[in-house]
């Protein structure tokens, strides 16, 4: 040691080594402080090999977006601009029947009837239309529709009752109260006696879907059902019926950051959104013509 340097004096020992060491314990105080995402893997490319849309295709869609949204949500608006159908991109004429199955439909309006019968590009084909809805309030509309099937039910990997149910959300002094619809926090709020709840069909959307199209049918699906796209995904891919759907509109429902209340996240969905952006690459990655829904 060169006698003439001092060594440094301990305050500063202390600022060298002490920040970055400080700079750790907060960051992993911080992983405890929050409620960490579900650690469950998404990933499917596991269970290669996959679809159909060529790598010239699946380039030609427009862009995911990589970026968390953080302005108000406000459903469906700016981004439909942005949605290159695949309608667009190929020739239909090949394709047996022409399917559309609208997982989540609620009332025909808000998406078979605005979205699907006046935007989405079909080449002048007459689509089988399927309204997928559990919630009761939306099943008399269907009934005098013509070119509407109603599946009174919940998609879902297998047969059963299922729970919906909505606990408040509470910030600060706000309450916010909900229906219950989707199977958001539905064991929970079964459980808790103050939520919202009511018990449905569900059913086995993989074995509906393999039994009703097949592969030289065109298949649209729109799939807004409130979190459970996840596991529905998986179960599409796990079972071999992922194929059949040539083109998925998803609304992968993540833990939103909420401008317009808080600031805050308000703890929902305990997917977030780059887990929501990993998934989409994944199954574009995969051959599937899948699209982001808002
Ligand atoms: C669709 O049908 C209409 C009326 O039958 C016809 O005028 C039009 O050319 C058709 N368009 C395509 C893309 O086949
Ligand atoms: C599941 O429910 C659907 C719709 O009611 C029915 O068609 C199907 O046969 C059921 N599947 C099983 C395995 O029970
Ligand atoms: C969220 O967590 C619950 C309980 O851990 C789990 O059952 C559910 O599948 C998870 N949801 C997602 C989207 O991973």
């Amino acid at each position: 040691m060169n006698p003439r340097k001092p060594n440094p004096a301990p305050s500063l020992k202390l600022i060298v080594y002490g920040m970055p060491l400080l700079f750790l314990l907060l960051t992993i105080a911080s992983m405890f402080k929050h409620k960490p995402y579900t650690t469950t893997t998404t990933t499917l490319t596991s269970l290669r090999p996959h679809c159909n849309a060529p790598s010239s295709i699946i380039s030609q869609l427009e862009p995911l977006i990589a970026e968390e949204p953080l302005d108000v949500w406000e459903g469906l608006g700016k981004e439909e601009s942005h949605i290159r159908y695949l309608p667009s991109l190929t020739d239909l004429s090949r394709s047996r029947r022409f399917i559309y199955v609208d997982l989540g439909a609620r009332d025909y309006d808000s998406s078979i009837g605005s979205w699907f019968a006046k935007q989405y590009p079909k080449q002048n084909r007459t689509f089988e239309i399927y309204a997928v809805e559990a919630d009761a309030s939306f099943h008399a509309q269907y009934r005098a529709r013509r070119g509407v099937t109603l599946l009174p039910y919940a998609a879902w990997v297998r047969n059963e009752t299922v729970v919906f149910g909505s606990r408040p959300i509470v910030v600060g002094s706000k309450v916010w109260r909900m229906r219950p619809f989707g199977r958001i926090e539905g064991e929970q709020a079964a459980a808790d006696g103050m939520s919202a709840v009511v018990r449905v069909a569900a059913f086995d959307f993989v074995e509906w879907l393999t039994r009703n199209v097949a592969e030289e049918d065109f298949v649209v699906v729109k799939m807004d059902v409130e979190g459970t796209e996840i596991e529905l995904v998986r179960d599409l891919v796990k079972r071999g019926a992922m194929c059949l759907i040539d083109e998925l509109f998803m609304e992968c429902h993540f833990d939103r950051y909420v401008k317009c209340c808080s600031g805050e996240r308000i703890n929902r969905f305990n997917f977030s959104y780059p887990q929501c952006y990993r998934l989409f690459k994944e199954l574009r990655d995969m051959g599937s013509v899948v699209h982001q829904w808002w």
